[in-house]
């Protein structure tokens, strides 16, 4: 009897454990940047406490500990590493020197995994391809039971298509402390990133200790504190007076952060600006510029750049080798980046030291004195055994023989340098500025400007397709860049990061063939979970809903869409005035609307709602859906909503490029509404906005004009508005009344700025013109 009752035990352990066996479907498989090639086969191997890790040599021993603290903190195990091969239950390094660097093979089957790479790199990357395998508990800071780690059978042959896959820090405009750097390493190597870029250089802040010039940072690192100003807005400081808010790194930390990073497989690469961004440089050592006037660090935004290094003087390049040979000595990337954008060159137009030296070389433009320099730097930087890498600028004057260029204007610079021959690292700010905001800048913190939405992000490709193949074969890479003027904290840059982030680790690793959005879509559903455990804070922008309308001519009403940046996404609305969570309707076809009502909608997740909910008030007014005639038409770049944007109800937000603003470049807006029969009006809004930054202003006067036969026009009333400074991103209407009357045909103009005060032609915008 008492056999029996064991056997029946044993059975049902046996059974139990049987229907709990996962069976892994290729959609159950999330790793981002998806693998190169991937075949999965049946059955699983699961991690217990007796798994065994097997190394060829002793360097392997630091990255594994990486990966089996995870399980020491999850599971409370302390798995063990050893040189010699066990029955089963083990994870084996192999060494294959004719794999490439990076890549490798990972195989797993019930009884044990081998990895087959030639190097640190490759077995680095297949570590985190099986982190990414095991459920998500894996990134949790407290043991969890109940939790099988269990991965799935498979072959894994995976490699990067670029070399460089980068992310730049900008620690000047706000500083980053090495603990927070250390946290972004652990992010690159997450998505199998490996270069971090630092940008230890600008003018607000020099945040590198150089031992021969110890005032660059007890000067240079800090600014007069104006934090509780708008960037543009920050006053002008003196000479003398003394900062306190900044900080920089010592050469210890930053020897520290190399060798945290290199077991990630993660390359520093330093930026030590010139000729330009160095006020703080000069704000220490007023000798290194042309006049040597003594300036304090800023506290803000400057433009243009006039305060640069002198190009005549000896001391400027005694200066910057002395600099560089500390900066070699700490980091041992092949790669010196010494800038080289923006650089305003007025100085060096009347510099006698400038003169002297631009005649002295036979150069007739300053921008030739720019490549002199920069030339200058790449001699010295190649007798050090190292490489130049500089912003497209360089190319201007002509490029130094070995430069690395990485181009930000767009890819202009890029294709031009493949042209010539030259390596080429692909920053575009079209796709690659993480400054930029992702999501509709009415519901996102203070950034810059630009609009860079995850799925923008994952168009990116290093590879432009009018490259010849030799041309392609100089594209190293690509690269974001986090310039970091507004993000002034680091939960602020990494919400900027992540989790953009991961569309560009997907651009830069997986084959292109493989690219594909939707796939994309869910599997960063379930990294959003990981880098919740991680306590990662990312940007829920993908949650927000937008809208678009398009307007019925017979009718008289509106059609609102309203859609999500993935596809297939469950979003539910009301109108009126309830709540998103009282019985939303589910979203599939366009809302018909003929009448001013209240919206809300929201993304849904297992039936609730998830994310900011979206509002808006589709005001209907007497202009809706009525045939618009353009007299001066809107630029190409700004074509808004089309033929009826200006009567299609829906409003635009502070992104001029969500798709409802119209625009006009130096030229006035003239438009005609035809109300096609008499109606009684008293008053037109001209919605319009103001971003100084960009060139966008307010008009300076509206005017509207009314008329019954489309042919004469009587003015029925104005307003005027000049210019006024203004350093905030504004939205605004402009309210014409006058006495009722019974009117077919409305003239809005609205006048443009003459001219823009920083000298080019001034920007237009409208959303909607109402009428009441
Ligand atoms: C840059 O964005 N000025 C390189
Ligand atoms: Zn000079």
């Amino acid at each position: 009897m008492k056999v029996f009752n064991k056997i029946t035990i044993l059975l049902i352990i046996a059974l139990s454990s049987c229907t709990k066996e996962k069976v892994f479907s290729e959609s159950d498989i999330q790793i981002i940047p998806k693998p190169t090639e991937l075949i999965l086969n049946k059955g699983t191997f699961q991690f217990t406490k007796d798994t065994k890790f097997i190394i060829a040599n002793e360097t392997q021993k630091e990255l594994l500990n990486i990966f089996i603290s995870k399980f020491s903190t999850v599971a409370g195990w302390n798995l063990e590493v050893l040189e010699t091969t066990p029955q089963k239950n083990y994870v084996q390094f192999l060494i294959d020197e004719r794999l490439e660097n990076e890549s490798y093979n990972l195989e797993v089957n019930t009884d044990k995994i081998s990895i087959v790479a030639n190097g640190n790199s490759g077995f680095i990357y297949a570590l985190e391809s099986i982190r990414q395998l095991l459920p998500i508990d894996i990134e949790r800071s407290e043991m969890v039971s109940d939790v099988a780690w269990i991965i799935p059978n498979l072959k894994i042959k995976d490699n990067p298509r670029f070399k460089w896959r980068g992310l730049m820090l900008d620690l000047s405009r706000h500083f980053f402390d090495k603990e927070y750097i250390k946290k972004v390493i652990d992010g690159l190597a997450m998505h199998k990133m490996n270069v971090l870029h630092l940008h230890l250089v600008d003018d607000q802040g020099w945040r590198i200790e150089i031992k021969k010039y110890p005032k660059l940072t007890t000067i240079g690192g800090w600014r007069v504190d104006q934090e509780d100003k708008h960037w543009n807005a920050r006053e002008a400081v003196k000479a003398n007076e003394k900062g306190t808010y900044g900080g920089f790194l010592t050469q210890a930390d930053l020897k520290e952060l190399v060798a945290y990073a290199q077991l990630k497989n993660v390359e520093i690469v330093p930026e030590i600006e010139m000729p330009a961004h160095v006020s703080s440089a000069i704000a220490a050592y007023p000798e290194l510029s042309c006049f040597e006037t003594p300036i304090g660090v800023p506290s803000g935004g400057v433009w243009p750049i006039t305060d640069i290094y002198c190009a005549g003087k000896e001391n400027t390049f005694q200066f910057l080798e002395n600099v560089l040979l500390e900066v070699m000595d700490i980091f041992p990337s092949k790669y010196i980046h010494i800038g080289g954008d923006e650089a305003t060159k007025t100085n060096w137009k009347t510099c006698p030291h400038c003169k002297k030296r631009m005649k002295k070389e036979g150069l007739h433009e300053v921008e030739e004195l720019q490549s002199y320099f920069v030339k200058r730097m790449e001699k010295f930087i190649n007798s050090k055994g190292k490489k130049l890498i500089g912003w497209d600028e360089i190319l201007e004057g002509g490029l130094a023989p070995d430069a690395t260029v990485m181009s930000w204007r767009g890819i202009k610079g890029g294709l031009e340098a493949a042209k010539q021959g030259h390596d080429v690292i692909m920053t575009p700010n079209s796709h690659c500025y993480f400054d930029h905001y992702q999501g509709p800048q009415n519901e996102e913190p203070l950034a810059i400007g630009g609009y860079l939405p995850l799925s923008k992000v994952y168009q990116f490709d290093p590879v432009v397709d009018t490259m010849s193949a030799e041309e392609a074969s100089h594209v190293l890479g690509g690269q974001a860049n986090l310039w970091a003027e507004y993000i002034p904290t680091p939960e602020h840059s990494q919400y900027m990061i992540f989790p953009r982030l991961a569309a560009l680790a997907e651009t830069v690793w997986s084959p292109k063939a493989l690219r594909n959005w939707d796939d994309f879509s869910k599997r960063i559903a379930t990294m959003f979970k990981r880098y919740d455990y991680l306590g990662i804070n990312y940007a829920k922008s993908t949650n927000l809903v937008t809208a678009n309308t398009t307007v019925n001519l017979e009718d008289k009403s509106v059609s609102l869409s309203l859609q999500n940046e993935f596809t297939n996404t469950d979003i539910r609305y009301v109108l009126g005035s309830s709540n998103i969570d009282e019985n939303p309707i589910k979203y599939n076809n366009p809302i018909e609307l003929n009448k001013t009502t209240i919206v809300k909608a929201s993304l849904f997740k297992a039936g609730k709602p998830i994310g900011k909910v979206f509002i808006d008030t589709i005001k209907f007014h007497k202009g809706v859906a009525h045939k618009t005639e353009y007299l001066t038409l809107y630029s190409n770049s700004y074509q808004g909503a089309g033929a009826y944007n200006m009567v299609n109800s829906l409003r635009g937000t502070k992104n001029f490029h969500d798709g409802q603003w119209q625009a006009w470049l130096g030229e006035d807006m003239e438009i005609v509404i035809d109300l096609e029969n008499k109606e009684e009006i008293s008053e037109v809004i001209l919605g319009s906005m103001e971003n100084q930054g960009p060139d966008i202003y307010f008009p300076t006067s509206v005017s509207v004009f009314v008329s019954n036969d489309g042919n004469s026009y009587k003015e029925a009333g104005k307003i005027e508005r000049p210019f006024q400074h203004n350093s905030k991103a504004e939205l605004r209407d402009f309210r014409i009344k006058f006495k009722e009357q019974a009117v077919r045909f409305v003239k809005v103009r609205a006048t443009c700025l003459e001219k823009s005060p920083k000298g080019g032609r001034a920007w237009l915008f409208v959303d909607e013109i109402l009428i009441n």
